[in-house]
């Protein structure tokens, strides 16, 4: 049976989108099916991230209101067979989009594919409300500082609260220095806060945001390695050992 992945954060930029795509394509390499669901109305950002814009003729709604079949709305990412890209529409209301609707369309990806990876709209809003409700995972992304962690202990909350879903948690923008020197939280004191299981603490690193404006996903160095063990660990297999010998090692999953 598939899993569906829903990516949530309270606050908004901590690394939902880069995250959700780089654990999908880790899967896909993995030799997984994998559907990577672009949730975020009106403002999505997977199409342009994976270069695809172009190609996006149908969206979610389309589907919903019987406009197009799935197949029809599903993108093939070539560069990265077994990946396939479903988008919310850039131009509706999100409020258009019930979370019945939504629910009923992650049911019919979970017959189709192996996971279904959903990046969630910021916050707690009823899209992010809808996929917790029909995920069996929720990852909160978060960066290991008071405000951002403040509101995805809001969202943290509302997980356990809603019952399902499990929490994990993936502590983005870490910098050793800063934790070192107590201005941010070690990621493993994230993860206890929000009483999640810690997937992966990913560094702060200018490549992440490098490859994002060259449109291409992290190539090298502590972020890349940090972004590419998030697939084996959300598989249940241990990070990957060029992880474990990377400065962050003290902060991967063991
Ligand atoms: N570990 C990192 N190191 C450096 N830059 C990063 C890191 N993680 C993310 N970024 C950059 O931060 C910016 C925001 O990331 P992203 O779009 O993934 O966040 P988001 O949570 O999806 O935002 P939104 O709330 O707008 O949906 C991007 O420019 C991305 O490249
Ligand atoms: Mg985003």
């Amino acid at each position: 049976m598939a899993c569906v992945w829903a990516f949530l954060s309270g606050k908004g930029g901590t690394g939902k989108s880069t995250v959700a795509l780089c654990a999908a394509a880790g899967l896909a390499r993995e030799g997984q099916r994998v559907a990577l669901v672009d949730a975020d109305a009106g403002v999505r950002n997977l199409d342009l991230m994976l270069g695809v814009e172009n190609r996006i003729v149908f969206d979610m709604l389309d589907v919903i209101e019987g406009e197009a079949t799935l197949e029809q709305a599903l993108c093939p990412i070539r560069e990265t067979p077994g990946l396939w890209l479903l988008c919310a529409s850039q131009v509706r209301d999100p409020a258009e989009m019930s979370g019945g609707a939504l629910c009923a369309l992650l049911g019919l990806l979970r017959e189709r594919f192996d996971h279904v990876l959903v990046d969630c709209p910021t916050g707690i809003g009823a899209i992010a409300q809808a996929v917790m409700a029909c995920a069996d995972e929720a990852v909160i992304v978060t960066t290991p500082d008071d405000i951002a962690l403040r509101d995805a202990d809001r969202t943290a909350g509302l997980i356990s609260q809603r019952g399902g879903a499990r929490a994990r948690a993936v502590v983005n923008r870490v910098r050793a220095e800063y934790v070192r020197r107590g201005l941010q939280y070690a990621p493993d004191a994230v993860a206890a806060t929000l009483d999640a299981k810690l997937l992966c603490a990913v560094p702060e690193d200018e490549e992440i945001r490098r490859a994002a404006l060259q449109r291409r996903l992290p190539a090298e160095g502590e972020g890349a390695r940090a972004l590419a063990a998030i697939a084996p660990a959300m598989l249940g297999r241990p990070a990957q050992e060029v992880q474990r010998r990377g400065l962050f090692s003290r902060f991967s999953p063991s």
